[in-house]
Formats: C-alpha cells, sequence, structure tokens
C-alpha cells in the first residue's frame, strides 16, 4: 500500500517532512521555494521541487548500490520521497573540490581554484547561529557528536565525493563542492540524510564553466528553471554509463546498474517535468 503522508513534522526552507503510519519512515516533499544567505534573499524556482526530488532519489538510489548507507526507500510521487526517519546529526558536511563561494571569501581566492587535497569542513547547523564552522573538538564538547561518528560522516563524506564526482562527470558537469546531513536511524545506524540536488552543490559545465547551480539564483544569473532542469536531463541521459571510479579497500562496491524496473517510474517523472519552451 502507498504510504500516505499525516502530520506535518517540520517545514524548512526547500522542504516539508510529514509523519506516515509507520513510525520509522517519513514522507518529504520537496517544494519550490529557494533561499539563500541563511534565508536573507528569498524566492522561488518553477518546478525546482520536481527536479530536486527527481535528482535526489536517483542519486541516493545509486549511492545505496555504491555502498553508501541513506535513508533514501522510495520516490512516491514527482514531489515527495519515502525516507527512514532520522534523528540528524547538527552536523553539516562540506566538501570541496575547487575554492567557490564563501570558501573563495574567507581565504581570498579565486573561484575554480583547485583544492588539492579535498577539504572537508564542518559546521553547526543552526539557521539561529548562521551555521558557524565547527572542528572536532568544538562539535564533541557541544555535544552535538561523538567522534567515532565524525570520522564515519567524513569518511561516507570522501566515498560519496568519489561516486558523484565520477557520475556528474560522466553527465558533463563538474562537481565543484557539495554540503551532506546526516542522521541516525531506529537501528543506530549513521545514514546520509537530507538530499543533493542542485541547490546543495555547484555544478559547472565540464567544458564552457557555466554553472548549472543554486548560484545562479543566488546571484540573480538568470536561467535558474532551465539549469536545474538541464542538469537532471544529464544525469537521467548518462544514468547506466560505466564510471571512473577509484579503488577502495574499506567498503564493497557492487557497482549494480540501475535500470531494468527502477527505469519506469523515472520515465514517468521525466515526462511530467515541463520541456523547454513549455
Ligand atoms: N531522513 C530524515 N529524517 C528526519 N529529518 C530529516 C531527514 N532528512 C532530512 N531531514 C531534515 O528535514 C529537513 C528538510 O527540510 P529543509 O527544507 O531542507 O530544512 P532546512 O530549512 O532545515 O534546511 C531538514 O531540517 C533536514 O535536516
Ligand atoms: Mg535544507
Amino acid at each position: 500500500m502507498r504510504p500516505e503522508p499525516r502530520e506535518l513534522l517540520y517545514e524548512g526552507k526547500a522542504k516539508q517532512v510529514f509523519a506516515c503510519d509507520d513510525a520509522d519512515l517519513v514522507i518529504v516533499r520537496y517544494k519550490d521555494d529557494a533561499t539563500a544567505f541563511n534565508a536573507q534573499k528569498r524566492g522561488s524556482v518553477a518546478e525546482k521541487g520536481v527536479v530536486n526530488n527527481a535528482v535526489a532519489a536517483m542519486l541516493y538510489a545509486e549511492l545505496e548500490a555504491y555502498g553508501v548507507p541513506t535513508h533514501f526507500l522510495e520516490q512516491l510521487s514527482a514531489r515527495e520521497q519515502l525516507v527512514r526517519r532520522l534523528t540528524i546529526v547538527p552536523v553539516e558536511v562540506i566538501v570541496r573540490n575547487r575554492a567557490a563561494g564563501t570558501f573563495s571569501s574567507r581565504y581570498a581566492v579565486e573561484e575554480g581554484f583547485l583544492l588539492d587535497p579535498t577539504v572537508i569542513e564542518w559546521c553547526y547547523k543552526s539557521d539561529a547561529l548562521g551555521d558557524p564552522p565547527l572542528n572536532t573538538a568544538t562539535a564533541v564538547a557541544l555535544g552535538l557528536a561523538d567522534e567515532a561518528q565524525l570520522e564515519a560522516m567524513f569518511d561516507h563524506a570522501a566515498d560519496i565525493n568519489d561516486y558523484l564526482s565520477a557520475r556528474f562527470g560522466v553527465a558533463g558537469l563538474e562537481l565543484i563542492d557539495f554540503k551532506l546531513e546526516f542522521g541516525i536511524d531506529a537501528a543506530g545506524e549513521l545514514r546520509l540524510a537530507d538530499e543533493i540536488s542542485p541547490d546543495t552543490c555547484r555544478l559547472w559545465d565540464l567544458e564552457s564553466g557555466e554553472r548549472l547551480d543554486k548560484d545562479r539564483f543566488r546571484r540573480d544569473l538568470g536561467g535558474v528553471e532551465e539549469a536545474y532542469q538541464e542538469v537532471w536531463r544529464r544525469l537521467r541521459e548518462s544514468q547506466g554509463r560505466p564510471l571512473d571510479l577509484p579503488e577502495h579497500d574499506d567498503f564493497e562496491h557492487e557497482h549494480e546498474r540501475l535500470d531494468g524496473e527502477d527505469s519506469e517510474g523515472l520515465d514517468a517523472l521525466d515526462a511530467a517535468l515541463p520541456r523547454p519552451g513549455d
């Protein structure tokens, strides 16, 4: 039976979280609302919720197949997905392959500067405080997470970066940076939560360097809707292409190809998305 959304548990900037009949699960509904600069800038991007739901559903299913535990269970509709209910660790993990945004201004380094090694940063998820930076001791001393959880989050973040960099690469996009959230499920397991989408990643066209992400909204670059839909179109088109992934020795990869029965739902979603010019 298809799970139905019941009580609204939380309404955030980009999504609503609903209870459903199973207490261990929640339904996430993706909205078109867009915010930036800690919600000082507000607006809306037509069909963003549909694109972000589709992108996140596809990438979380692929990450699970790659060996990363996530909250994702099933896409329910154009804007809704069924996920495991987690206790969110209030620590946001940011992975940076190239300098951009606040990193560039903080250190006065040009956007696009290649970061070697890859930078992993983490901050306290708190709108009231403007997501201040953390280090491990601060996070542990404030009781936000324990050391083992932080270690596991950084390990997952590195694996996720390997997968997503290759995955966006075959879609003609460079993954510049991204933000992750994690949480603990009913069984005590740490899992990737929240979303991965053009709201939470910087994605630049591999050839032209054009930005196909939320910076178009933040910086009033225009073509925001088109950029989000272009990301989805490219991911959809490149699904199943072989990825050039680094070898790991610390976890088993299945490298399952997510086609066959899964693609039916994706086709339906794709058909529901407006075409450029509609
Ligand atoms: N699996 C999950 N279980 C419970 N809460 C979740 C889960 N995944 C994400 N969340 C939380 O739900 C909210 C999603 O809505 P969003 O609009 O992104 O909120 P925010 O404005 O806090 O960023 C976030 O606060 C996020 O931490
Ligand atoms: Mg959010």
